[in-house]
């Protein structure tokens, strides 16, 4: 299909073991975040599976697919709740974490190392797709619109997707130049520098991570979106009848700290 493209900046680098300790550890500090916005959107991931499954109709028994499922926190839930869920992403330290925590809840998930650039063959297979926390927009927009009408291609006729995503107007109004995003009790931390280049919308991040003593760098980047942007690129996509929440429920506000698009296929 021939639609990876240079990265913008090394996934692999980011999504790596000290992303878990930092966020997925039993004593971290809550659900990741990283940009201006402080606090913890969701009380759980059973919160956030609360809002999925809300805003997505779903029943037992429905297959979806978490598109860059990280470390299965939702899938996970979710297949709990009845759901055949495939996970997709590209981090293989994250993948076998998920698969570790579906064994010890006993749930079933099918769990794919992959790209969200180039997903299989599954045209047609998923009743619905979630892409959870920000794990949308990586890439140059041509690319992250060829995203989107790929989670076009694998739902069935009538399916929806629910991304969740950074609320624009929220980002902006809490915006610093830098913030120390997790901090633990032994000194360890992420400190992150923050630009905006309001020429392609996106925000990007020069993280130091402390650990240990020891300190590294990297550099992340995300696509900024309104809602009226991507409503637009999903309508392109394919897509009918375009919502956005926030982390609640309601329709989206300026208060709210994240935003959930919710899309139909016709
Ligand atoms: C912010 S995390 C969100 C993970 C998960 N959805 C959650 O809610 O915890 C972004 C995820 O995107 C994955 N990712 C980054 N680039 C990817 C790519 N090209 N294809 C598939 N997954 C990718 C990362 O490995 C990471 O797990």
């Amino acid at each position: 299909m021939g639609t990876v493209t240079a990265d913008l900046f090394d996934a692999a680098a980011m999504y790596d073991e000290d992303y878990l300790y930092f966020f997925a550890g039993s004593d971290a500090g809550g659900a990741p975040t990283h940009g201006p916005v402080v606090g913890t959107a969701y009380a759980g991931a059973s919160a956030a599976a609360d809002i999925v499954w809300q805003l997505l109709d779903l029943r037992p028994g429905m297959s979806v697919l978490d598109l860059a499922c990280g470390h299965g926190v939702l899938a996970n839930m979710l297949a709990a709740r009845g759901c055949r869920v495939t996970g997709l992403d590209s981090s293989a330290v994250f993948l076998d974490r998920a698969r570790a925590d579906a064994e010890a809840m006993a749930v079933e998930v099918e769990y794919v190392s992959g790209d969200m650039r180039e997903l299989p063959e599954w045209t047609a297979r998923f009743d619905r797709v979630v892409n959870w926390t920000t794990a949308f927009g990586y890439f140059d927009d041509a690319v992250n619109r060829t995203v989107l009408t790929q989670m076009a291609r694998v739902l069935r006729p009538g399916g929806k997707l629910a991304m969740d995503l950074d609320n624009l107007t929220k980002f902006l109004a809490s915006y610093t130049p830098s913030r120390v995003t997790a901090l633990r009790d032994n000194g360890d931390m992420l400190v992150d520098r923050h630009h905006l280049d309001p020429l392609t919308g996106r925000f990007q991040v020069e993280r130091t991570v402390v650990r240990d003593g020891q300190a590294r760098r990297l550099t992340f980047v995300k696509r900024l979106f309104g809602f009226p942007e991507l409503r637009d690129w999903c309508t392109a996509a394919g897509f009918t009848r375009v919502s956005g929440y926030g982390e609640d429920g309601s329709p989206l506000n300026a208060g709210h700290n994240r935003m959930v698009v919710v899309a139909q296929l016709p």
